[in-house]
């Protein structure tokens, strides 16, 4: 164990890392994969559910949350051919890095062949991140493999760990070849979105339903990880190996209740169950933070006076310390690579920019290693089954165009980055 005194100079001497992050499936377009079938299976039950999940208000300013096309992937935001320019902007508005995802569908699209364009196009990514001086940090699932492997279970099919690692370590191979000194892979994304979406709520693609499916689909993303860490390590040694997790703020409805308490740390530990059971195979820790649940036997307390996204999520600043302070206790570095809410308007995002970044670097002061911030999304994207109403980007797409429109909140971040470089 590092005592504090080098854990202090550590941080405050290593490199920070500003950027945002974006996910194939979000935003190349053209995808052929798990998700798009889903969504040509749900589009016209999403379009007409739409009046029951949301409020008059919301649906009033976001009407096409009525029509099918929203829930449907298509174009997206043509990342996949713009990517040059959509770099171009992350490098002017001053971002020194930048998360992206792989399309395993595209690189695997039968099984055990793979796709040799697909993989180049990939390289080509990478390269022209590093032409523009952003470091590459890439995440290798982000929720979306062939269909033909969901057709085996998905998560669930006894091969799923084994074909991500090989897909893994050849893919990092390639992009290493690329670009030698490409650091940061990341293996997973969030495992407890898709745990909980698919397989106990059962809102998004999924084979089954029930606590059997959740503990199962636990232990194979986790040793999806650590397979794919384990290969990864070998063919290229030189790389470090995570993933990210979406960790929720949880607090007690009851501060002196002591089952509240108690069900607090229920809740956290279950939110952490694929963070420990990989524990010590993962050279960093992505942390991704939305929420704050109150959680216990009372009444949920309503905030009046807290502000929410246009998803209804309430924004609670502090809740993003809390989550950097529970997750230092796995001594890795850690990076927030993933923040933001859905703003059209782009009212609220500014503030949240400037809290949420104070907040980090406070941390950062008091001696966790936060080695990056990474903000959720560069541009606006498809936002699975909500479709394409929410709007996440520093960048506005307009998707009839094409056309990128940098927010307000595009130079508002390009200051805070140069302020604090
Ligand atoms: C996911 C993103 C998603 C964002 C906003 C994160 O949990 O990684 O793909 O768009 O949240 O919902």
């Amino acid at each position: 164990m590092k005592s504090s005194i080098e854990k202090e100079s550590e941080t405050s001497t290593k490199k920070f890392y500003w950027g945002a992050s974006t996910s194939a499936h979000q935003v190349e377009g053209g995808s052929d994969n798990n998700w798009s079938r889903w969504e040509y299976e749900n589009a016209e039950r999403l379009a007409t559910g739409a009046d029951k999940k949301w409020d008059a208000a919301t649906q009033a300013r976001f009407m096409e949350m009525h029509q099918s096309k929203n829930y449907i992937s298509g174009a997206a935001a043509d990342h996949w051919n713009r990517y040059e320019q959509d770099f171009d902007l992350a490098r002017d508005g001053g971002h020194t890095a930048h998360r992206f995802s792989i399309d395993w569908a595209r690189i695997e699209p039968r099984k055990g062949v793979f796709d040799t364009e697909a993989i180049e196009h990939y390289k080509d990514v990478v390269k022209a991140l590093r032409k523009r001086g952003l470091e590459p940090f890439c995440t290798l699932w982000h929720w979306t493999h062939p269909k033909w492997l969901e057709d085996e279970g998905g998560v669930l099919a006894p091969e799923f760990s084994m074909r991500f690692a090989h897909y893994a370590h050849m893919m990092v191979d390639a992009l290493h070849e690329a670009d030698p000194e490409i650091k940061y892979i990341m293996t997973l994304n969030e495992p407890m979105s898709v745990i909980p979406n698919q397989y106990w709520r059962g809102v998004w693609p999924h084979k089954k339903r029930g606590v059997g499916a959740v503990l199962r689909a636990c232990r194979s993303l986790a040793e999806a990880h650590v397979q794919a860490y384990r290969a990864i390590k070998i063919v290229t040694p030189s790389v470090e190996v995570g993933f990210t997790e979406i960790i929720a703020s949880f607090v007690p409805r009851n501060e002196n209740s002591r089952i509240d308490r108690k069900m607090v740390y229920i809740a956290q530990r279950a939110n952490l169950r694929v963070v420990d059971l990989t524990e010590g195979l993962f050279d960093f820790l992505g942390v991704q933070y939305y929420h704050q649940h109150s959680v216990g036997l009372g009444k949920k307390t309503v905030h009046s006076d807290v502000q929410k996204s246009d998803l209804g999520w309430e924004l609670h600043t502090e809740g993003l310390g809390h989550v950097l302070n529970i997750c230092s206790a796995y001594d890795v570095p850690l990076f927030v690579t993933e923040d933001g809410l859905a703003d059209a308007e782009d009212a609220q995002r500014p503030q949240l920019l400037h809290d949420h970044i104070t907040e980090v670097l406070n941390v950062r002061k008091s001696r966790i290693d936060v080695h990056g911030y990474f903000h959720w999304s560069l541009l606006d994207n498809f936002e699975w089954d909500k479709g394409f109403w929410p709007r996440f980007g520093l960048i506005e797409v307009d998707y009839k165009t094409q056309k990128r429109i940098p927010r307000k909140s595009y130079g508002i971040y390009r200051d805070i980055i140069k302020e604090n470089t």
